[in-house]
């Protein structure tokens, strides 16, 4: 009970929010943990603009909601597409997490590394109540949330694949050093995955089930016979408009992914070719770390790490690492100082 009373009234707790393309999640500094991760998705009446749903819930509703709802992703490429239904959709999970407290956190929100001025202040503006905003990159969190500490005179580097972009950075000493960010990524996939299957098996399929065709099989390498594993999966054909059951096999995903892979790769590799020899050297003794829930695609590590001659380690959590590292940089003070945009 005291302790209850004493959460209540203790104020200064911060939280970290991850304003992913497809995830959401919110650390508090407080309970040291993740205290939301739900899907970026808001269902609201058109007319009443009453919000009916979001995260989990809203995600379920997506391809069957009646016309007098619509469903909302607010997050295009990494950045807020639609400001009135990101602020709702953050409202409504703290809401979740909080209840309607009185407390007015610190908020640590993550951005992209390169996003014009408009899309951070988007981002800015989708914050209401917090008694301090910082801003911090993606990149720059995904490597403290990875468990290193930046402000050592010791290069590190991080690919951060995302639902919407795919964020690549240096870092040492606390900056960064050299950065890339591309709107490929896991979105981009599920549509190379959709595009394929139509094409080559005349099939048409929807974004979540090209998701699903995703996570179970793809590869970034060939498989050979044995590992080659393939699924069923169902769609409308598009010669007779039928609906069908097909099969799909981990190397046809491969074929249909590895443009976007590469281009990941390339990316990978212009931003080790413009970093300084010392700390590309740093790179070579520390290896990449690969985070983002595309860090999940099989052999993605080896792949990279073959083509590019850097060791690369997959984290121990890529979904959670940006939101983890951000919540840590609240204990880094002059990181903080720097991170600092706005006081209420
Ligand atoms: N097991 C898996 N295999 C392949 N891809 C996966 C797997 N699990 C999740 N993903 C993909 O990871 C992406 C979501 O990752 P993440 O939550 O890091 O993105 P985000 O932070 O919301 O997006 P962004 O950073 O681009 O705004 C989705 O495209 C999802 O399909
Ligand atoms: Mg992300």
């Amino acid at each position: 009970m005291l302790s209850h009373i004493f959460n209540f009234f203790r104020v200064n707790k911060n939280l970290a929010i991850d304003l992913g393309t497809s995830n959401v999640l919110i650390y508090d500094t407080r309970k040291r943990k993740t205290v939301l991760d739900e899907p970026s998705v808001i269902v609201r009446d058109k007319k009443t603009h009453e919000i009916i749903a979001v995260g989990k819930e809203a995600r379920e509703m997506i391809g069957k909601n009646p016309i007098s709802l619509e469903v909302i992703k607010p997050l295009k490429e990494g950045v807020i597409s639609d400001l009135d239904a990101a602020r709702d959709m953050l409202y409504a999970f703290l809401k979740k997490v909080y209840g309607v407290s009185p407390f007015k956190p610190d908020i640590m929100i993550c951005v992209p590394i390169e996003v014009t001025t408009v899309e951070r202040r988007a981002l800015f503006e989708s914050i209401v109540g917090a008694k301090k905003t910082y801003l911090i990159e993606e990149g720059r969190a995904a490597i403290i949330g990875s468990g290193v500490d930046i402000s050592l005179p010791s290069g590190r580097m991080v690919i951060d694949i995302g639902g919407g972009s795919t964020d690549i950075a240096v870092i040492s000493l606390n900056e960064i050093v050299v950065s890339n960010s591309i709107r490929v990524a896991g979105n981009t996939l599920d549509s190379d995955i959709v595009k394929y299957v139509k094409e080559n098996l005349n099939l048409v399929i929807g974004d979540r089930t090209a998701e699903k065709i995703k996570k179970n099989l793809a590869s970034a390498i060939l498989l050979d016979e044995k590992e080659n594993l393939s699924m069923k999966i169902k769609g409308r054909n598009s010669l007779t408009n039928i609906p069908e059951e097909m099969e799909i096999s981990s190397n046809e995903v491969r074929e249909a992914i590895i443009h976007s892979i590469d281009k990941i790769l390339e990316s990978t590799k212009d931003v080790l070719s413009k970093c300084p020899p010392e700390i590309a050297t740093d790179i070579l003794d520390n290896g990449i770390i690969l985070t983002g829930g595309g860090a999940f695609i099989k052999n993605l590590d080896k792949y990279i790490s073959d083509k590019c001659k850097v060791p690369v380690n997959r984290a121990a959590k890529p979904l959670e690492s940006v939101v983890v590292g951000a919540g840590l940089a609240f204990d880094n003070k002059s990181l903080l100082k720097t991170l600092l945009m706005r006081e209420n």
